[in-house]
């Protein structure tokens, strides 16, 4: 356990909890050196870049000109390479270990989670590793160096990063990344793990970590928790949108405070 003190009512009530809901945002891969979207340093901070990338990571775009897509895609891929799970995303790992039941709601692509070692993982907005072929439907991936499957039947992402355009299917058709962009729906199996697991039967505690929570499914399940009397905790450095409603707002770095969460839990299993 580090050095981060939780305040005592809240060790007090994590005594009680039996099943966990984790919500995480990019805030959780910062300390990995991914940056986040939003605030200082973000893919968007800068207005017109920002927009310009938005613009690019739509469906419209993907549409027209893939490869302008694929190049905002390379740089958020790339980054999420070269990057390791941190603290935060290790104590995860923990806290679904001690929980009866464990579910892990995450708006990042970049794998991590995955390779931390999280096995009950909604990753609503997919995976920048997993490919499919927009003309024949057919799935591949970029096999992923930091789980050492550089030999696989995947594609190489640094190759198809360095060659700037669409990866391209031997069917001749454009790779598209099974990640959810904007204008597009959410996938509905996920949709409904959602609701199921989340809203249907909120857990004892649910924590939303390292997130803006500009979405209303982030916004939702920590609504309901609360609404439902149970433990809500926001762990983000700044002042978000759910912050005036969560039970504790932890101002704090995610591997600060997720290892003293993980370890002030009862083991429950
Ligand atoms: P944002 O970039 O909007 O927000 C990141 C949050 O993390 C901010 O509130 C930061 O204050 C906080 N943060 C930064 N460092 C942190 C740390 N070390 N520990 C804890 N918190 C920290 O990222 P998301 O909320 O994930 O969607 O953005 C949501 C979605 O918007 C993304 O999934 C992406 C984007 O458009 C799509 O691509 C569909």
């Amino acid at each position: 356990m580090g050095d981060f003190a939780l305040p005592e009512a809240l060790l007090v009530a994590l005594r009680d909890v039996r099943s966990v809901g984790v919500i995480t945002g990019a805030g959780i891969s910062a300390e990995s050196g991914i940056p986040t979207y939003r605030g200082k340093g973000g893919i968007y901070d800068d207005p017109d870049e920002g927009d310009r990338t938005v613009e690019a990571l739509s469906a419209p775009t993907l549409q027209s000109d893939p490869d302008r897509t694929w190049r905002a895609l390379f740089q958020i891929a790339g980054a999420a390479v070269n990057a390791r799970p941190n603290a935060g995303h290790t104590a995860i790992v923990e806290i679904e270990r001690k929980a009866e039941r464990f579910v892990l709601l995450t708006q990042n692509v970049d794998g991590l989670h995955r390779l931390a070692g999280s096995r009950n993982i909604i990753d609503i907005h997919g995976d920048a590793f997993e490919l499919i072929c927009m003309s024949c439907g057919k799935q591949n991936q970029f096999n992923d160096p930091r789980t050492g499957a550089t030999t696989g039947q995947g594609l190489d992402i640094h190759r198809c990063a360095a060659a700037g355009r669409a990866p391209r299917c031997p069917c001749g058709g454009v790779y598209r990344p099974e990640v959810v962009l904007f204008g597009e729906m959410l996938p509905e199996d996920k949709l409904r793990r959602l609701y199921a697991e989340l809203l249907d039967n909120p857990p004892d505690l649910v924590i939303s970590v390292g997130t803006s929570a500009m979405f209303p499914y982030i916004v939702q399940p920590m609504l309901v928790a609360r609404m439902a009397g149970k433990l809500t905790i926001e762990i983000n450095p700044e002042p978000t949108e759910i912050s005036d409603f969560v039970a504790f707002h932890l101002k704090a770095k995610a591997g600060d405070a997720l290892p003293a969460i993980a370890a002030a839990l009862p083991n429950r299993v």
